[in-house]
């Protein structure tokens, strides 16, 4: 049987991986600047990750969410300390595509209306509501296209509140720094309006940190920084260091009833034991702060590379902006420097989302890299 052929694949095999590292079938070493596309944040293979998921595996790896499972409720007080978002309920899913669809199906049952409002170069996700909420026309099927989506500029607050008005829409669903797009943010001022706006017209407002939560930026949640609060706030990728682990976090105004969302998979107890483990070590190592430490010191030495026009994001989730296309830079760091880095919608735009463990040494080999072949 042939895989279904959907990924250009650069050619490279891991074999395992460790920390900051990854290497190939050759033992080769390359650097982790990519982080498995932000999904890495505690590092590769961490021995304690490693040892509370084995040792859950040995006890039991799932059962139904139709029995008590004390480690979901153990892992919804962790991730509530830590995240400051203690007054909130969790919803265990399996992907940042899932969480994305709960959120927006619970937003359309609560407020009971159906349209969305999304961002220009956004990503949610590539199932139903999600990908339609996705402003990238070639991965929606016809199928997707049914769902009611407005897509306005980011930072186009009258066009916000025009569309709201209307009085149709059920959520505006936001990347407080959008990933896939190309590390694009607003000033605070914008997103405490479109908050104000969500009230008035009793829309939610649902914060995608998928890419941007479980302390990659620096905070928590990306959204933080603005001091709002979202009513729904979706997660994935870091939080279970790469085993399959969504959810969302609902504000308390928004009661549950059975039935109203549900799972087979989701809140597993494998998945807790690997969320537990990143909570465990994201605050025992003290990642976010170091998160914040190596993104000042990254800044300070992109500063010097030649050609680059600007450096986007926050924490570990950058973007070296350049004036050239960066495809063939890109496919250069990982052949010859061994070096993985990302891509985006933007062309020029070089993507770094690498473990939250990285170091200064890491950073300096980056940079080395990067004026040779500048
Ligand atoms: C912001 C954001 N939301 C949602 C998703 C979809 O997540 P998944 O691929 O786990 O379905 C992604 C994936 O890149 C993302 O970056």
């Amino acid at each position: 049987m042939s895989l279904f052929d959907v990924y250009p694949l650069f050619d490279m095999t891991p074999a395992f991986a460790k920390d900051v590292f990854v290497y190939d079938t050759n033992e080769v070493e390359y650097l982790d600047l990519y982080g498995g596309h932000a999904v890495i944040s505690i590092g590769h293979s961490h021995p304690h990750y490693v040892q509370r998921i084995s040792e859950q595996l040995q006890k039991i790896g799932f059962y139904s969410n139709a029995i008590q499972n004390p480690l979901q409720h153990e892992l919804a007080t962790k991730l509530g300390k830590l995240s400051k978002c203690s007054n909130y309920q969790l919803f265990f899913c399996n992907s940042g595509a899932e969480a994305n669809e709960n959120a927006l199906k619970l937003a359309s049952f609560y407020t009971g209306k159906k349209k969305v409002l999304a961002f220009k170069n956004s990503f949610h996700g590539r199932t139903s509501a999600a990908v339609a909420a996705t402003d990238n026309p070639n991965i929606i099927a016809p199928i997707n296209a049914q769902q009611e989506v407005d897509f306005v500029a980011l930072g186009d607050i009258e066009k916000v509140e025009d569309i709201l008005k209307e009085g149709k829409t059920c959520a505006v669903i936001i990347e407080h720094i959008q990933g896939v797009g190309g590390l694009d943010e607003m000033p605070t001022a914008f997103y405490t309006a479109v908050a104000k706006i969500c009230k008035k017209y009793n829309t939610l407002f649902i914060a995608d940190e998928v890419q941007s939560g479980f302390g990659r930026t620096g905070d928590f949640f990306a959204f933080q920084k603005h001091g709002i609060m979202p009513d729904i706030i979706s997660m994935a990728k870091g939080m279970g260091n790469g085993f399959p682990v969504g959810g969302i976090l609902i504000h308390p105004d928004l009661k549950p009833s059975y039935g109203m969302l549900g799972t087979t998979f989701g809140g597993n107890h494998l998945a807790c034991a690997a969320t537990l483990a990143v909570l465990e070590i994201l605050q025992k190592e003290g990642l976010m702060q170091h998160a914040c430490e190596m993104s000042a010191y990254f800044v300070e030495k992109a500063q010097t590379l030649p050609k680059l026009k600007t450096i986007k994001g926050r924490g570990l989730m950058l973007g070296l902006e350049f004036d050239f296309p960066i495809a063939a830079l890109r496919k250069t760091l990982i052949y010859q420097h061994h070096i993985f880095t990302g891509s985006s919608k933007n062309p020029n735009l070089l993507r770094i989302l690498p473990p939250l463990t990285i170091q200064k040494k890491h950073i300096d080999h980056f940079m080395d890299a990067l004026h040779q072949e500048l």
